[in-house]
């Protein structure tokens, strides 16, 4: 069965979503580990709740950061590696060796508003349509190939709260979703394109108002 090794820096919601989906049979993955670099965040304590290993490795050192995380990932056999609300720019080394098993999870239509709010950035833009995007992580932040994207709208009177909340709740199906997709080896990178082949679909979970990428 396919490891997963989850990157997290705060509250979590992204890797929940992840261990519900690897829990109801969603994913056929489990979550084998739980690294961050915030010793404080709450993603850490789901992991313990779910007796999930959970690793804090402080990222004062980033090459020494970075050796903790491939040492544990291999410790656990990981196949499969997943930034989930994580903070860090990882180095062009790390990435180079975990390209395609690789993925991540930012809260904006890359390659629009990229960096560390993309949900505030979006809204003080103006755009009328936001939401998010998975991607295999490359060498340069917020820029692989992309997996999955989705569309929601923004309110004239949303706060950047408001937004944030309504793309976390498609942020919560996307990355599920890929995981799933990796696991039944059904994406292929080919260039900038990331190929979906063929099979299931998670369309009949669609929320309303939103739109989705083909391959959800
Ligand atoms: C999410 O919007 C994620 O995309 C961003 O941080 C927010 C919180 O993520 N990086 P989580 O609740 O920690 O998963």
């Amino acid at each position: 069965m396919l490891t997963i090794g989850v990157l997290a820096s705060g509250t979590g919601t992204n890797l929940q979503a992840i261990i519900d989906a690897c829990g109801s049979g969603d994913i056929n993955a489990r979550v084998g580990v739980v690294v961050s670099d915030n010793e404080d965040a709450y993603a850490l304590e789901r992991a313990r709740q779910h007796d999930i290993d959970a690793r804090f490795c402080s990222a004062c050192d980033k090459r020494q950061h970075e050796e903790m995380i491939q040492q544990t990932f291999e410790e656990h056999d990981v196949g499969l590696a997943v930034g989930a609300g994580y903070m860090r720019i990882l180095s062009p080394r790390f990435v180079r060796q975990w390209y395609g098993r690789l993925i991540n999870i930012h809260p904006a239509l890359l390659p629009s508003f990229k960096g560390t709010d993309g949900q505030g950035d979006a809204l003080r833009y103006g755009v009328k349509l936001s939401g998010c995007t998975t991607h295999f992580m490359d060498e340069r932040a917020d820029h692989g190939p992309i997996i999955l994207q989705a569309a929601v709208r923004v309110h004239d009177d949303d706060s950047r709260d408001d937004l944030a909340r309504r793309i976390l709740r498609v942020e919560h199906q996307l990355l599920p979703r890929s995981i799933d997709l990796f696991e039944q080896n059904r994406l292929n990178i080919e260039g900038r394109r990331v190929h979906i082949k063929p099979g299931d679909s998670w369309m009949d979970r669609a929320l309303p108002d939103v739109l989705y990428a083909d391959g959800f």
